[in-house]
Formats: structure tokens, sequence, C-alpha cells
């Protein structure tokens, strides 16, 4: 497996994932959601803040990050690939990049969806803890923090 920094070249690879995904993140139903997803993660190719995971030339994971905010912004692996400590690589990856000083957010499902067990328990197991709660896209979520 390679986790690098996303490039132009891999936007179509990395849209597949996406769409495999797009039903757990509330935002991402239509087409007109997804073409304008595309705009993003090329933005955030841009700023050097799309890291990917391949395998056998499959992008199998995705996370975006804003080092302006120090945050989170996007964390998906393909359903195939889970468990096996990918998402934990992207976001050892992630800290390199990001301010050592600051604390690092994410927002996340709050407790007690079943959509949002996965995510809750991996940004604790590496060691975020429970924040604010509020609203992203009109649905209630839930800011992690990772304090320095
Ligand atoms: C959340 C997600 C990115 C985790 O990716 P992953 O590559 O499977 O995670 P890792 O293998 O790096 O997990 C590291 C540790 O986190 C914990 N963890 C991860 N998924 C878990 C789950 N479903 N249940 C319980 N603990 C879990 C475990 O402790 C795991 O270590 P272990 O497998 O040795 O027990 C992945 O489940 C996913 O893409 N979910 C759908 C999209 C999503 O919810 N994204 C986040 C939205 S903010």
């Amino acid at each position: 497996m390679e986790i690098r920094l996303g490039n132009i070249n891999d936007i179509d690879n990395w849209m597949v994932l996406v769409d495999k995904v797009k039903k757990n993140f509330p935002g991402l139903e239509t087409k007109e959601a997804m073409d304008e997803h595309k705009k993003t993660v090329l933005s955030f190719i841009n700023k050097e803040s799309a890291i990917c995971a391949i395998i056998d030339n499959k992008i199998v994971g995705a996370l975006l990050f804003s080092k302006e905010n120090n945050m989170l912004c996007f964390l998906a692996v393909d359903a195939e690939y889970r468990r096996q400590h990918i998402a934990e690589k992207m976001v050892n990856n992630m800290f390199e990049l990001l301010d050592s000083a600051k604390d690092v957010v994410v927002t996340t499902y709050r407790a007690g969806v079943p959509e949002g067990v996965p995510a809750r328990a991996f940004y604790k197991r590496i060691g975020f803890v429970e924040g604010k709660l509020t609203e992203e896209f009109g649905s209630p979520v839930q800011e992690f923090v990772f304090k320095r």
C-alpha cells in the first residue's frame, strides 16, 4: 500500500471511492452535490491537502484536511479495506503536515447514530476526545478534538 498526497491525475479514481462511500456523508446525495464535491477535492489537491491510500492502482482511502484551520475535513476508507489501519496511517500522515502546536478538530456523527459507530470508535481510538455538539449541512454532528 502507498500513502501519498493526491494529484490532479487521481481525481477520477478518487471520485470512484467517494461514490462508493457517499451514503455515509450527508450532503453528497445528488449529482450536483457530487460535482461540487469534485471541485472541493481538486481545490484540496491544489493546496497539497488531499491524502490518498492506494492498493493495486486503486484509491482505497481518502482524506482532506485544512492547514488553515488544523481540521480534518473528510475521511473515508473503501468498505472492503476497513480495519487494516489504513485510516490510521492517513491520519498520521496528515499530522506530519499540520501545525504540531495546535489542536486538530473533526466533526462527525453524534452518539446513537448507527452510521457513526465506526468513525466515533476510530477517532477515540487514535486519541481524539469528544467536543461540542454542532450542526453541518442541517444534520446534528459532534466535534472531536485531538488536544496538543
Ligand atoms: C471510520 C473509517 C474511516 C475507519 O477506517 P479504517 O481504515 O477501517 O480504520 P483503521 O483500520 O485505521 O482503525 C483503527 C482503529 O480504530 C478502531 N475502529 C475502526 N473502525 C472501527 C469499528 N467499525 N468499530 C470499532 N472500532 C473501530 C479500532 O480500534 C481500529 O483498530 P483495530 O482494527 O486494530 O481494532 C471507516 O470506517 C469509514 O470510511 N467509514 C465510513 C465513512 C466515515 O464514517 N468517515 C468518517 C466521517 S467523519
